[in-house]
Order: structure tokens, then C-alpha cells, then sequence
């Protein structure tokens, strides 16, 4: 059975005279098992028609934003999160731009933004157009975003130029593709991860929390799940879509997240704790709302929740790999160094919350992982980037 098989594949065709090969992509796709979806923008639909896309792809070819059909049936935000991975192929320099501005001006680019899966682009235009320091630049951007640049070929072009910029051939895109989820090195492992925030109640309206989205917690399990392990998320109140292939036990507070880690972690192989998890609840919950008292001040009494993480790395089926994250805004290095020793972890991935590029609810991250033998900087990238990079590390550690 290929990697592909079973793998949720949208692929994105841009208006240029390669929108053709995109036909014979998506057949490729589909000869290895893969369940295809296919945008075609605008121009596209000048090059080749959504019928036969539908075709070959088996499913109905998406071609509008706002498509009354369409948003009743999968609309753009649900293509979105049902992709394990989009690829534009061919890009022209018009859609790499607009990636690059983050623009959400038609369906392609509005997915793109949208998806929380990884991104390959395939760029195919004329070599001027191509060599040119805008598109360099653009190109440049979207690869230090963690989207994946596929080509271009050189050669003779549509045009009769010779030079870099021709499509990649179906067949090496689908092999480039394919080996985006060859790291089947987790097979048969279990993994338990902890998402998100959590809440403790002051009354039945009132909580207190803090601003995490569970988009790193869900990155990993997804990451996990792409490598072949079993994966149970342990999330907190988020606004994500489940991911694929990933069991997830919902949450609320610190004391119920405690509850589902310490039974579901024992003798997994690796238990990863992502989640923001308030230190303090309230000593009590009002069991009816609490009345503001006017011009007097409130104080909370408040209690130390446990320290999910630490009474994991202490149970006696604990996990061999414990791994856990230091959200700091400041001293970075020294309190994650000193948090892993304290928590007893084999990993602290330690993570500056005090830039917006890399805190709560950001889609980037930039990390320092930190073992007792090593420390690596992942420089900023998507949270997914991320997520495979972490995992290849605690891969490599469990192994060793
Ligand atoms: O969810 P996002 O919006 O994507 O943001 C990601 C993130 C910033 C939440 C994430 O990358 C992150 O840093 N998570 C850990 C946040 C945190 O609470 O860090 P901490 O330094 O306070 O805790 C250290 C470790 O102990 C963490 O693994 C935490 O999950 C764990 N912990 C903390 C307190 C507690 N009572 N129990 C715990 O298990």
C-alpha cells in the first residue's frame, strides 16, 4: 500500500498553460490510493474544465468562493480542514504573490489561508517571470512560512524561452508528495498529548483561562498521526476541528485534564504536554452567580491545581519519553532548562510567548528543544513544521 493511500489530497490549479498537467497529477493521485479534491481558480477554468477534474478526481470540482451549492455541501472552510495536505500545481508568479500577501481574494487563495494542513506549491511561468527578484522574494516568504516549493523544471518552455520555470512533471510531484508521509518510523507507538487551555470555573458563568488555541497541541497529534502512532489528544475548550486518524478525550479543567493524562498515559511510549494548563483554580465554585457588589472590590481565593505533567513523569508505568513545553516571555533558556529538571522531562520545548509570531493562537512558532545532552533551535515556521520537526527528535530519542 503507498504512502498516499487513504491520504486526503487537495490539489489547487492555477491559470497557466501547465493547468493541463494538473489533470494527469490528480490521476497520479488517485492511482496511489489518495481521495483527491481539486480548486481550479479562475483562469484555470480557461485551460481546462472542472468536468474533467470531476472526472478524475471522483468528487465535484470547487471553483467559487462563495458558491451557494458548494458552501451547502463542503464549503471552502471545510475543504480546508478536510485536506492532509494541498498542493498548487502549477502556481503561476500571480498566485505565489498572492500567497505571499496572504490575500483570501478568490477560493484558492481563501483555502490556502484557511487549511491547517501542510502546503506544497509547484510554481510553473515563463523563466523572466520566474528569475525576477519579486518572485524570488515571494517564493523565498512562502518557504520560510513551511510551505514546501516543488521545482520548477528547466528546460523549453510553452513559450519557446529555455530556462527554470517549466511545471515538474506529474510523476515527480506525486513522488515529492508521497514523501511528505514516508516517516511511518511511529507505527505501533502510542502517543497522549495535552491541548489547548483549560477552565476553572468561578461560578456557573465565570471562568478563569488563558489565550491558548490548541493549535500546537492539535499540530503534534496531527504530525504524530502522519507518522504512524496511535494518538489520544487530551484537549481543553478549543474552536479546532478534530484531526484525522487522532482519539480526542475533551476537557475542561486542570483537575479533569489530571484525570484522562494519568489514565491514558501509562506505558505509552510518549506523552507530550501542550497544553496551557492554569496553575491556580478557584477554592471554591459559587453554585449560583455571583452579584457584583458596587464600588467594593472582589478577591478569589485561589488553590494549586496539580502539575499534570510532573505526576506523569512520575507514575510507575510512566512513558518513556515525557516531554513538555516552557512558555516563557522571559529568560527563556534558563526557566525552560530549569522546568525540565524540576518536572522531571526528557524534553522541554521551549517556546518565547512574549513575540506575536510565536505566542497563543499564532499559526507560526520558533522553539529551542531541550534534552539533557543537546539543544536544537527550530527557526519560525508553521506550528505543522514545527509539530514534524518535534516529532523526528522524540522519534530519535526514543530510539536511543
Ligand atoms: O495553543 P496555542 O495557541 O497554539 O499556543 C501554544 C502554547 C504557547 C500554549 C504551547 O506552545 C505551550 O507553550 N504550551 C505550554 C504552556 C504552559 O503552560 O507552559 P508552562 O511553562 O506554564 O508549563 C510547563 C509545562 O508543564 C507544559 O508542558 C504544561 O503543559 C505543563 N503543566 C503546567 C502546569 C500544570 N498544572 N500542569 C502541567 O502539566
Amino acid at each position: 500500500m503507498g504512502r498516499l493511500h487513504q491520504r486526503h489530497i487537495l490539489v489547487a490549479i492555477s491559470g497557466g498553460i501547465a493547468a493541463y498537467k494538473g489533470a494527469e497529477l490528480v490521476r497520479l493521485l488517485k492511482k496511489q490510493g489518495a481521495a483527491v479534491r481539486v480548486v481550479l481558480s479562475r483562469g484555470a477554468t480557461e485551460f481546462i474544465t472542472p468536468l474533467t477534474m470531476q472526472a478524475l478526481s471522483g468528487e465535484p470540482t470547487h471553483t467559487e468562493l462563495l458558491d451557494e451549492e458548494a458552501e451547502a455541501g463542503m464549503g471552502h472552510i471545510e475543504l480546508a480542514r478536510w485536506a492532509d495536505l494541498m498542493v498548487i500545481a502549477p502556481a503561476t508568479a500571480d498566485v505565489i504573490a498572492r500567497l505571499a500577501q496572504g490575500r483570501a481574494d478568490d477560493l484558492l487563495t481563501t483555502v490556502a489561508l484557511a487549511t491547517p494542513a501542510p502546503v506544497a506549491v509547484a510554481p510553473a511561468m515563463n523563466q523572466q517571470m520566474w528569475a525576477h527578484a519579486a518572485t524570488q522574494d515571494n517564493v523565498a516568504l512562502l518557504a520560510s512560512r513551511g510551505i514546501q516549493i516543488i521545482g520548477p523544471d528547466a528546460g523549453e518552455q510553452a513559450c519557446g524561452d529555455i530556462g527554470p520555470g517549466r511545471l515538474l512533471e506529474p510523476e515527480a510531484i506525486v513522488a515529492t508528495l508521497s514523501e511528505r508521509f514516508e516517516n511511518r518510523s511511529l507505527e505501533g507507538r502510542r502517543v497522549v498529548i495535552t491541548a489547548g487551555p483549560t477552565r476553572e470555573a468561578i461560578d456557573p458563568v465565570r471562568y478563569l483561562s488563558n489565550h491558548s488555541s490548541g493549535k500546537m497541541g492539535y499540530a503534534l497529534a496531527q504530525a504524530f498521526a502522519a507518522a504512524g502512532a496511535q494518538v489520544e489528544l487530551i484537549s481543553g475548550p478549543v474552536a479546532l476541528e478534530p484531526p484525522a486518524r487522532v482519539t480526542v478525550h475533551q476537557v475542561t479543567s486542570a483537575v479533569e485534564m489530571c484525570d484522562a493524562a494519568t489514565k491514558l498515559a501509562g506505558d505509552a511510549d510518549f506523552f507530550i504536554g501542550a497544553a496551557a494548563v492554569a496553575d491556580y483554580r478557584p477554592a471554591a465554585k459559587a453554585s449560583e452567580k455571583m452579584k457584583k457588589q458596587e464600588g467594593r472590590g472582589l478577591s478569589l481565593d485561589l488553590v494549586e491545581n496539580p502539575d499534570i505533567i510532573a505526576t506523569v513523569a512520575q507514575l510507575p508505568n510512566r512513558p518513556r519519553i515525557v516531554a513538555g513545553f516552557a512558555a516563557e516571555t522571559h529568560d527563556l533558556l534558563s526557566h525552560a532548562r530549569a522546568k525540565r529538571l524540576r518536572k522531571g522531562l526528557d524534553m522541554i520545548i521551549a517556546n518565547d510567548v512574549s513575540a506575536p509570531e510565536t505566542t497563543f493562537g499564532s499559526n507560526q512558532n520558533a522553539v529551542h528543544l531541550i534534552t539533557a545532552e543537546n539543544e536544537t533551535h527550530l527557526a519560525l515556521a508553521s506550528k505543522y513544521v514545527i509539530a514534524e520537526h518535534i516529532v523526528a527528535a522524540l522519534a530519535t530519542q526514543l530510539s536511543e
